[in-house]
């Protein structure tokens, strides 16, 4: 311990603590904007700034460090100063159009700016042009952008995807791909993680709002939505619930408010990607184990952050992923079908939204492969902020809506669905199912729970022996089932690694885009509350053991849909509608043409066009300052295009040369 003093105070603070740190361990707040507790402490905004006695200059608390006997101000008037003028340079390049703002109200920027009383903005300078870059699942706006780095932060170190980073230098600087690429042309895999760090409105979901009004608004659509499993812990948050309140009544009752024709629930399809998941794991065993050749491990597949991810990093491993759609589109495909006849409707006119955590599943119901007959099996994704945010706009007291029930027979679940939200869930499910269909006991664990696959480790591994089957699976008789659970694409990647060097020594991975699963995803609402993630998993384990149904199988619904409609798992109807396949991409996008791109931005690249000075108007006539402006312009773009004809022909060479020496490699 070392002894500090702040604001002329005493304190013990531990040794290797940042001046930040040792402040809020004793309640003193410091103000801070590109400061990430524990993932990003960069040190870039340096807002947080605070006097150091000794020092010849201001010190950013978040990445100071303090030593025996420091004395530190936080709040002189010097400080005080310092900080407002850094805030006031840093919104000179900013589109201060907080009224249309996604994030007004819920802007870190726009919060700080109260809390350090700035009234006015005195430096207007060179600004930004606008120039959106729209992918199917995020919008990027740079003209809010702060260069606060958190996003460069998340996307590579935690992600591990890379896509995001500085490019260019000085007020040229600019966060997003290489290049000045979009987002849908690289190898994003729309994770939305970038989103939830973002401090301003220049990282968001593609807005999907308004095509769910349309679509409500439309008499001639019957409009479903489904919810899925990580939704019921967290959109609460947005009304101001504690992180993890279960409020699926509540949830259920607010789409019908809004207007949905049928509430249906993700869960229900999770149980029947677990009659169909297990049922392929199964047969692929029994392959393996008996020499006619499997591919194992077996993947799982419903997270398509995870999926884009391995169809560009590692398209020779497709075969590892289970075929299963993910749940939503499964639900898709069997409104569009089963319910669609019970209930006489054409399928046209039908549409599917999908409530959901991920940003990701936006682009995957883009998916050319995503359709049945012709037809899209989901609609619209909105994330779970997006739907609060319709919830709000429509007026509904969310807390005092009763509890109301999903509507059957696409609504009801079993508590081995509810775990799909948390990392180890699916898992943990799948366990619970092919343990019992194998052997006619139950899982032999406390509460169903396989504990070494429960809780935030980024990754979890697991035995289970199978002793004493049923005659059908003799030939597990002794075996030692072995599994791993992973979130988040950068701790996948060692596993996928360890496949690929024939080292692997499971036969099952369960992998989620999103570190923690679900309860995680880029959609989610955004927290300041360093426990959000711990809460948002009790809620998920609380829900499931307050179900009467613990485990997919025993869901009298999906025994139901198999007798009526599907036949049996993995029979020829489920292949159409439920499984589908993957697409190989390239790691630089180099193996398909196909793009996620919503609209073209503008042709120049962003960073480096400015508005061009302001000039003294008495020095030109009206018509010598237009010409002059014009000129400039058009040396301008004759710049730009030249740039970016040359990053093009680079960017086309970089495919040509990996595509030949993939082609070698083969
Ligand atoms: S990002 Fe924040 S400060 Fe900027 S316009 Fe939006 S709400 Fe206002
Ligand atoms: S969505 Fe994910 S992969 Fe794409 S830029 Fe953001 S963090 Fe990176
Ligand atoms: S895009 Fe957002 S998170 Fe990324 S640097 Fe800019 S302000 Fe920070
Ligand atoms: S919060 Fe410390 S430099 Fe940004």
């Amino acid at each position: 311990m070392v002894s500090i003093t702040i604001n002329g105070k005493q304190y013990q603070a531990a040794e290797n603590m940042t001046i930040m740190e040792a402040a809020k361990a004793n309640s003193i707040h410091i103000p801070n904007l590109c400061y990430l507790e524990g993932i990003h402490e960069f040190g870039s905004c340096r807002i947080c700034v605070v006097e150091v006695e000794g020092a010849k200059t201001l010190q950013a608390a978040c990445i100071t460090k303090i030593c025996d006997g420091m004395r530190i101000h936080t709040n002189s008037e010097r400080v005080r100063k310092a900080r407002k003028v850094i805030y006031e340079l840093l919104v000179s390049d900013h589109a201060k159009d907080c009224l249309s703002c996604k994030r007004n109200q819920s802007c870190e920027l726009q919060a700080l700016g109260k809390a350090l009383g700035v009234e006015d903005y005195r430096f207007e300078g060179e600004r930004s042009v606008r120039n959106d870059d729209i992918s199917v699942s995020i919008t990027r706006d740079m003209t809010k952008c702060i260069l606060c780095r958190r996003c460069v932060t998340v996307c590579n170190d935690i992600q591990g995807a890379g896509i995001l980073n500085a490019q260019n230098r000085g007020f040229d600087t600019v966060i997003g791909p290489a290049m000045d690429l979009q987002l849908g042309t690289v190898n994003c895999i729309f994770c939305g993680q970038c989103t939830v760090v973002c401090p301003v409105g220049a990282l968001k979901e593609t807005d999907s709002i308004q095509d769910v009004w349309n679509a409500l608004n439309d008499k001639s659509k019957r409009v479903v939505a489904q919810v899925a499993p990580a939704i019921r812990v967290s959109i609460g948050e947005e009304f101001g619930y504690e992180a993890g309140s279960r409020v699926t009544g509540k949830l259920a009752a607010a789409l019908r408010r809004l207007g949905f024709d049928d509430v249906f629930d993700t869960n229900f399809t999770a149980d029947l990607t677990i009659m169909e998941e297990g049922t392929e794991f199964l047969a692929r065993l029994k392959k393996a184990l008996l020499g006619e050749g499997a591919v194992l491990p077996m993947i799982t597949s419903c997270s398509p952050g995870w999926i884009k991810f391995i169809e560009h990093a590692y398209p020779d491993k497709l075969t590892h992923l289970s075929t299963c759609k993910s749940p939503h589109m499964m639900m898709g495909a069997l409104v569009k079908s089963y319910y669609a006849q019970k209930i006489n409707v054409d399928p046209k006119d039908i549409f599917v939204v999908s409530v959901m955590p991920c940003t990701a599943k936006k682009s995957e119901i883009s998916r050319a492969e995503m359709k049945n007959y012709g037809l899209k099996n989901v609609d619209a994704v909105l994330t779970t902020r997006e739907l609060a945010a319709m919830i709000k706009e429509a007026g509904i007291d969310f807390h005092a809506l009763p509890d109301e029930e999903f509507d059957n027979p696409l609504g009801m679940s079993s508590g081995a669905a509810d775990i799909f939200g948390v990392t180890g869930g699916v898992m943990e499910a799948a366990l619970r199912t092919v343990y019992e269909v194998v052997t006619g006991r139950q899982l032999p664990f406390d509460g169903l729970h396989v504990a070494p696959i429960v809780g935030l480790e980024s990754v979890k591994v697991a035995e289970l022996t199978i002793d004493n089957p049923l005659d059908e699976y003799k030939f597990l008789d002794g075996v030692t089932l072995k599994v791993a659970v992973t979130s988040g694409v950068k701790a996948a990647n060692r596993l996928v690694d360890e496949i690929s060097k024939g080292k692997s020594p499971y036969h099952f991975i369960e992998v989620m885009g999103c570190p923690g699963g679900c309860i995680m995803g880029g959609g989610q609402p955004r927290s300041s509350d360093p426990q959000v993630k711990l809460k948002r998993l009790k809620g998920i384990y609380t829900e499931d053991e307050a179900k009467v149904l613990r485990k997919s199988h025993e869901n009298p619904y999906v025994t139901a849909i198999y007798e009526e409609f599907l036949g049996h798992p993995n029979g020829h109807l489920s292949h159409e509608l439920l499984h589908t396949h993957y697409v190989k991409r390239g790691i630089f996008n180099e193996l398909t043409s196909e793009s996620f791109v919503v609209s073209k931005k503008a042709s120049a690249p962003q960073a480096s066009v400015k508005q061009a000075p302001k000039e003294p108007m008495q020095q030109h006539t009206r018509d010598g300052l237009a010409s002059t402006k014009i000129m400039e312009l058009e040396t301008e773009n004759a710049r730009l295009k030249n740039e970016l004809n040359s990053a093009l022909e680079t960017v086309e060479l970089f495919k040509k040369i990996i595509v030949s020496s993939s082609a070698k490699n083969r």
